[in-house]
């Protein structure tokens, strides 16, 4: 019988059992509970016993993580369906790191990169680098997905880190979203950075353009306050941004795994070299766990068997992730780019049909806002939504820390809810006490039962700082590589976007008045009121 069969067997043998009868096993808090350096990961919430982990470590080792994680450090082109090797571990790799694609080692072009925008950075933050009005006091980042979804997340993560200019971060090409983050900015003393990797993308290149608009009629030379990230080095140019001001890397970093490198410009402008460097050890220190514990033992790897429990087995189609941690509030939008568009595929390496279904629906909102939210359907709704806890011990307002007490309280309490539940005699009991009784009772108190038995797991660590950010990133991103190792996936590409850009080239004019009539009549009808009522 095959791993997946074992696993559906024993899932279905399990299914009856409570999470809570698991804890019998007095040492099953600690068993289900791995660490990384200070920071742990307590699984013991969910439905896996020893027996599944057994399985599910056993189906890793099958898959050839290791050979595939080997692969991938090493330089090899494991992203097979664009033919590039998959190295943003070389962007934080130790400084004798030697890393080879085709023969070269890339490590002393990556570091010459990393190093002018250090410099870059540093110069704008203390003043030396200026504006037409003085000091740069505000940044603009255009650039969108992972152009933006990483950098905007870690600059908001690290906020108690903020010593440089105002960051913002631009991404919709919807007009608004430039509009209103120029209003009020002054263009003498704002720097723009266009990120893109391409430099193609129509979005970032069209707010990129109403920037520079924005600012030539105020300042003699708009060049001067551009910079660019990017591979495109011929399209930086002809945007009219200095050689000097470019900051370029190689095409196998993949947009949503680019933060670590010149990408995370704008958080280097918010928090300097230094902190810059500390987040880099925590990825590193991430990447070393991820290369050396053993599968039972290793926090990427568990948390992607986890995932592929509770999806692939037991069929829990999302997953959402609940930062106790208000400035961990856009990591949930990080996390869908990093795992839908990694392992949202039907097709699996060798280009047949997935086997099995791809990557989950990834959500979520810092806690304890999604307690007043969404938690209802989570408690009591008809579907199993597994959940990702995140909590820090610490905060970093000493004068609030009452209030991350109650911060902590309530996050523990979600996943004991959870485990727990209240059964209907409980909630009579509670009904009984004010009053109730006959059918009012039984019907009042069948409202107030919660199930229970539902899984979640929670991730735990002293304080968030550089260091643990780049921990958390870098467990992620690991843990969405071995889910898609083991799924059969290119976790690499992301043909699942090109379609939807192509229309849109072709829309443009048909909305504008060319001929729709090779559209389908829904789209007509559309286009018909968008032409209507756009005078
Ligand atoms: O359309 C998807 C995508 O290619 C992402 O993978 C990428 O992060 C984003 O667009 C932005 O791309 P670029 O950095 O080239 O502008």
């Amino acid at each position: 019988m095959s791993l997946w069969s074992e696993l559906a067997k024993h899932q279905r043998a399990g299914e009856g059992r409570h999470i809570l009868d698991l804890f019998e096993d007095a040492g099953r808090a600690a068993d289900f509970t791995a660490t990384a350096g200070e920071m742990r990961l307590d699984y013991s919430k969910t439905n896996i016993d020893a027996r599944a982990r057994e399985l599910l470590v056993a189906l890793a080792e099958e898959s050839g993580v290791a050979a595939a994680r080997d692969a991938m450090f090493s330089g090899a082109k494991i992203n097979e369906t664009e033919g590039r090797a998959v190295l943003h571990v070389a962007q934080r790799a130790g400084d004798a790191a030697v890393i080879e694609v085709d023969g070269t080692d890339v490590m002393p072009e990556l570091r010459e990169v990393r190093a002018r925008a250090y410099a870059f950075a540093e110069d704008v933050r203390a003043g030396r680098i200026v504006g037409q009005g003085g000091a740069i006091t505000d940044v603009i980042n255009i650039g969108i997905g992972g152009s933006d979804l990483g950098p905007a997340m870690a600059t908001l993560a690290l906020a108690p880190w903020h010593d440089g200019p105002r960051l913002h971060y631009v991404s919709n090409v919807d007009g608004a979203h430039i509009a209103d983050t120029l209003k009020g900015l002054n263009p003498e003393t704002t720097l723009v950075i266009v990120a893109s990797k391409t430099f193609t993308t129509i979005e970032t290149m069209t707010n990129a353009r109403t920037a520079r608009d924005w600012m030539a009629g105020l300042v003699a030379d708009p060049g001067a306050q551009f910079a660019a990230v990017s591979t495109a080095r011929d399209k930086t140019a002809e945007f009219g941004i200095a050689p000097e001001r470019v900051f370029g890397f190689a095409d196998w970093v993949g947009g949503r795994y680019s933060v670590w490198g010149p990408i995370g410009l704008g958080l280097m402008l918010a928090v300097g070299a230094a902190r810059f460097e500390e987040f880099l050890a925590g990825a590193r220190a991430m990447d070393q766990h991820f290369c050396a514990a053993e599968f039972a033992q290793n926090l990427p790897v568990l948390l992607a068997l986890v995932g592929i429990w509770h999806n692939q087995i037991c069929g829990h189609a999302t997953r959402a992730v609940l930062p106790y941690d208000q400035r961990l509030a856009r990591l949930p939008a990080y996390l869908q780019q990093l795992e839908m568009e990694s392992n949202g595929k039907r097709v699996a390496m060798d280009g047949r049909d997935l086997e099995r279904q791809s990557g989950p629906v990834v959500w979520g909102e810092p806690g304890t806002n999604g307690q007043h939210a969404f938690y209802q359907l989570i408690h009591q709704g008809t579907r199993v939504v597994p959940c990702e806890f995140l909590l820090a011990a610490k905060g970093h307002e000493p004068d609030l820390a009452h209030q991350h007490q109650l911060l902590a309280a309530n996050c523990l309490a979600q996943s004991e809810a959870l485990l727990r539940g209240r059964s209907l005699e409980e909630a009579r009991a509670i009904m009984a006490a004010k009053g109730l009784d006959g059918a009012e009772l039984d019907r009042q108190a069948r409202h107030r039962v919660f199930p229970g038995n539902r899984p979640s797991t929670t991730l735990i660590y002293p304080q968030l700082t550089p260091f643990t950010l780049g921990q958390i990133l870098a467990l992620y991103e690991h843990r969405v590589f071995v889910e898609g190792v083991i799924l059969g996936i290119n976790s690499f590409d992301q043909w699942g976007v090109e379609l939807g850009k192509e229309l849109a080239t072709a829309l443009g004019p048909v909305i504008a008045g060319a001929d729709a009539s090779e559209k389908d009549p829904s789209t007509r009808a559309l286009v018909a009121y968008l032409r209507a009522h756009q005078d």
